[in-house]
């Protein structure tokens, strides 16, 4: 259950999730049993909500693991459109692959293995979706990787901006308030570089003034940036 919100939101959040399908649950049940952080199926169905809204028809994944995120997404994208998932784990790739082949969605998914930040390289884009969900401290990098890559009505989403490994929320106003109780001598040694690359990113993208940018307390907390 996300830190975000109750147990009866979640519960609610269940309740009216879109239809799963066999392989999504397998996932699902996969992610459980092995404690894979996926975006979880809340997430996920904000995520097809975005494609369909922004009428996607090419997105990029940061970081895809097993392909959970990219699964939900994938339908909505349609055959004629393209997700490319880029994973730095090879058997996590393979398994992405297997996945989309059992639910009939291979034929608009692209697999790349290796780093995400220079697979990106190889890519003229336009991108109209990208999800940022590799490294929370090379958000940043990652963000300027893509940006000019991005078709004019593209929305980044980066994950795990609010609650990600020991960072809680907590941790994050203090650190956006300036008065961060990491340690110095802690921030010096980058035992925090998942709050830093939050923090970081946030006041990237915020002092964008290409884009929009809303943070949505979703899963373990989204920024959503939409070009403007
Ligand atoms: C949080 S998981 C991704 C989950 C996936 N988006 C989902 O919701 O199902 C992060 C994944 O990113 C991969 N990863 C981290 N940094 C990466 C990079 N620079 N390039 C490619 N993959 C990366 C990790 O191996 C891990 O599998």
């Amino acid at each position: 259950m996300s830190i975000l919100h109750t147990e009866a939101v979640d519960r609610i959040l269940k309740l009216t999730a879109p239809e799963s399908d066999a392989v999504r649950e397998e996932m699902e049940a996969r992610a459980d049993r092995e404690r894979f952080p996926t975006v979880g199926p809340e997430v996920g169905a904000f995520l097809r909500l975005c494609v369909r809204m922004r009428g996607v028809s090419s997105a990029i994944e940061f970081g895809s693991g097993f392909g959970y995120s990219a699964y939900w997404m994938a339908p909505a994208i349609g055959s004629d459109g393209r997700i490319v998932l880029t994973e730095f784990d090879a058997d996590e790739l393979e398994q992405a692959r297997d996945y989309f082949e059992r639910g009939g969605l291979e034929d608009r998914a692209t697999f790349e293995h290796g780093d995400a930040l220079e697979i990106v390289e190889r890519y003229d884009g336009p991108f109209d979706l990208v999800l940022l969900d590799h490294e929370t401290s090379r958000y940043v990098e990652g963000f300027e990787a893509v940006r000019g890559k991005l078709s004019e009505n593209a929305v980044v989403i980066a994950d795990n901006v609010l609650h990600t490994g020991a960072v809680r929320p907590d941790d994050l106003v203090d650190a956006l308030e300036g008065e961060s109780r990491v340690s110095e001598s802690e921030r010096s040694t980058s035992k925090h570089p998942s709050l830093e690359g939050a923090v970081a990113y946030l006041e990237h993208v915020r002092s964008d003034p290409d884009f929009e940018t809303a943070v949505v307390p979703l899963g373990d907390g989204l920024v959503v940036s939409v070009r403007l």
